[in-house]
């Protein structure tokens, strides 16, 4: 199972790191464009290998694609991040050109490759790399809901005073301040819903706290995360290469699911050796169906700003 993870910044080494502790794969490839940084972060990382028991093999190259050839996994985490006070969208004009690039170039070199994108605005990075490369819908897939939703339990174990283990939820929708949908109809804590812990008011102050996980950071860091980005991806890919069918919001291309069409948004999808294997259709209230609409909507007018 070899992995590429273009990108060496925070978000690229921490994915690279979590890959490589979960041991499931022979070898990650970190790519970056900076003259030795991919060659300094993988060797600072394989000097982590005999602290932490990995065997995975993570090599740094500079730009040379040559050395991504036949990877089952590519991850984009290339781009740049936003600063405090900045939205996901702005970082459009800069980011599509690298995205589209990159995408290009890591198929070229691993044709059957499937496709994590993570880069900013997220969702419409992932229409890009739809509407840009012949790559089939299933092998696309935009990493933001595992991220949102692993936020969203966050604040729920928080406002509950439980363990995070107790707690489940998922965030679906667009992956930006607004656009996020945590479904608190479906939230649990051990099975019982959460609605039977918390009041309507707490509930809706977890939602809002969820939505702006990403801004709280930026503006507290100076720049956005990495950590709980990086551990999301290295989920999703363990997922494809370990054949799991595990269930996460992903943002993935729509042909009618959730009532949209030709858009990429997070749904909750199967992920497994092919990639996305199923789209699943989960009830939804209706108060979440009037936010998946209003966050589509946000989505498509970022999309707008695309020139193909
Ligand atoms: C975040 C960035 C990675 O939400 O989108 O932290």
């Amino acid at each position: 199972m070899k992995v590429t993870v273009v990108g060496a910044g925070a978000v690229g080494a921490s994915c690279a790191e979590y890959i490589a502790i979960k041991n499931f794969a022979s070898e990650v490839v970190l790519l970056d464009i900076k003259e030795g940084y991919a060659e300094g972060k993988a060797m600072d990382l394989m000097q982590c290998a005999s602290l932490n028991g990995f065997d995975t093999k993570i090599t740094g190259v500079t730009n040379d694609y040559n050395k991504t050839a036949n990877s089952n996994i590519c991850v984009i985490t290339s781009g740049i991040p936003r600063k405090p006070g900045m939205t996901r969208e702005e970082l459009i004009g800069i980011n599509a050109g690298i995205v589209k690039t990159v995408a290009t170039n890591l198929i070229e070199h691993s044709p059957n490759t499937i496709l994590i994108v993570v880069s900013n605005p997220m969702d419409t990075m992932t229409y890009l790399v739809h509407k840009s490369t012949n790559l089939p819908k299933h092998r696309i897939i935009g990493m933001g809901g595992a991220l949102d939703s692993a936020r969203f339990k966050y604040r729920l174990a928080e406002a509950l005073g439980a363990p995070i283990s107790d707690v489940d939820g998922m965030v679906i929708g667009g992956h930006s301040d607004t656009g996020m949908v945590p479904l608190t109809s479906h939230a649990t804590r051990n099975s019982v819903k959460v609605s039977e812990f918390l009041s309507e008011e707490r509930l809706n102050q977890v939602k809002e706290d969820t939505k702006v996980g990403g801004a709280t950071l930026t503006k507290l860091l100076g720049t956005s995360a990495w950590y709980a980005p990086g551990a999301a991806v290295s989920g999703l890919v363990q997922a494809i290469a370990c054949d799991q069918k595990k269930m996460f919001p992903c943002s993935t291309f729509l042909e009618g699911e959730y009532g949209l069409n030709d858009i990429c948004i997070g749904v909750p999808v199967i992920l497994g050796k092919n990639g996305i294997e199923d789209i699943v259709n989960v009830p939804i209230s209706e108060a979440e169906k009037e936010h998946m609409k209003a966050s589509a909507e946000g989505v498509r007018k970022t999309n707008g700003l695309l020139e193909f």
